[in-house]
């Protein structure tokens, strides 16, 4: 668990400041214990009898935690061709694991279903033209825009008016795509975005999703994506997943009973990593000013966007821990900046924090999901290790990257 008792940030057993020690800062730590309390929530949640979980490895692609999951029996949703072939690697079940690409060259699908033998959910008319040319009489899945969306930002949206999926007034040209190539359309999938709070939006493009599955007959499992949102702010409203898990089973029960069994398919990401991951970054500079007249705080780290984007490209909020200053009055507001040269650099607007100093560690929370698997090398910056903590144990999972790393594909240097 990951948590504070008087005036420390613990991660397991372990105090934050003591793995920052060890392993140095900046560096991404999981708790595995919340990755499983996670999964088996969801799963509990959902009563429906025949379930399968495909966990979403966009959100944090650590191969500890992957295999964590795999061993708890999730399968895998795979959103390049990569990430599918990482996951057979690392032994999830082929039949466990879909394809669900977006503007997808047939050299991926090639590879993908004719080399690895991944099933495919398309997600658009375009594609399964091309994948019936490539694949005739194959089982295949699709991706259905019910033209509901919803997430924690615009970017996040992915049902609705966006580039995603088989919008519903392409219907027609699918079924005669299908019976033309003499696909079997095994799955039918949605996903309306991410960050989801809000039940309601999710029931209701099951909805829309059991309307498309009753025109198949040979429907196998309805998906209906990840999304589920996780609190990022105090006081913020957690999903409840308890009724939203009760009236999917419902929903599916309905349509097995009317149509024919078939299984349901969900693919969180961050609601299984989210807060089981923290950035540890460390203090390096304490700007104050005097800005018409009132004093603005910057704390400097040493990190940024380039290790958790989520800030910058999302206006998103982490909470932030001053990891050995815990239960300290918050006496200041700052805004927590990193050390990529861009304004927009920042990992916390107004953060309340404790009187902060040079060679403070300030633990960036719910960090777990989209951190990693979205940072970069701008401004030639390595990316940090990643590390797993179980209980006491600590491992490291993923080094930090070297000098020769960010050059290791020029060609000449
Ligand atoms: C197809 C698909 N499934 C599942 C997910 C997981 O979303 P989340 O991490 O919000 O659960 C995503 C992420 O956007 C996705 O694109």
């Amino acid at each position: 668990m990951i948590g504070v008792s008087g005036r420390y940030l613990y991660i397991g057993l372990l105090k934050a400041e003591e793995i920052a020690e060890s392993f140095g800062t900046p560096v991404y730590v999981y708790d595995k214990e919340v990755v499983v309390s996670n999964y088996k929530e969801l799963v509990e949640s959902i009563g429906y009898r025949d379930l399968e979980v495909m966990y979403a490895c966009k959100a944090n692609n650590n191969v500890e935690i992957l295999k964590t999951l795999r061993d708890l029996g999730s399968g895998l949703d795979a959103v390049s061709p990569w990430e599918a072939l990482l996951g057979l690697k690392l032994g999830f079940r082929r039949e466990k694991i879909l394809f669900t690409g977006n503007n997808v060259a047939d050299e991926e699908m090639k590879f993908v279903r004719g080399e690895l033998g991944v099933l495919v959910n398309v997600d658009s008319v375009s594609q399964l033209r091309r994948y019936g040319r490539l694949f005739p009489e194959t089982e295949v899945s699709i991706r259905i825009n019910p033209g509901i969306g919803a997430g924690h930002h615009e970017y996040a949206v992915t049902g609705g008016v966006t580039k995603f999926g088989i919008y519903l007034n392409q219907l027609e040209q699918v079924k005669t795509l299908v019976r033309d190539y003499r696909l079997r359309v095994v799955g039918v999938h949605t996903h309306i975005g991410s960050g989801i709070l809000d039940a309601e939006p999710f029931l209701e493009a099951a909805k829309v999703l059991i309307g498309v599955a009753s025109q198949f007959t040979s429907v196998e499992f309805l998906d209906i994506g990840g999304g589920f949102g996780i609190p990022y702010k105090s006081g913020e409203k957690p999903l409840d997943l308890q009724y939203l898990g009760r009236k999917l089973a419902e929903l599916v029960e309905g349509f097995s009973m009317r149509y024919g069994h078939v299984k349901l398919r969900v693919e969180p990401g961050r609601f299984i990593v989210g807060n089981a991951g923290v950035l540890l970054v460390r203090v390096v500079d304490v700007k104050e000013v005097e800005v018409s007249g009132l004093k603005k705080v910057f704390v400097g780290v040493d990190s940024g966007m380039n290790h958790l984007i989520r800030p910058a490209l999302y206006g998103a909020h982490h909470e932030v821990i001053a990891v050995s200053k815990a239960d300290w009055p918050k006496t200041v507001r700052a805004d927590v900046v990193g050390n990529i040269c861009e304004s927009g650099d920042v990992l916390a607007i107004g953060a309340e924090l404790p009187e902060v100093e040079e060679g403070d560690v300030l633990a960036i929370m719910n960090a777990g999901a989209y951190g990693y698997s979205m940072s970069s090398n701008y401004n030639l910056r390595p990316r940090p290790p990643e590390v797993v903590v179980y209980g006491s144990e600590v491992k490291l999972t993923r080094r930090r990257e070297t000098f020769e790393d960010l050059l290791s594909t020029s060609l000449e240097v």
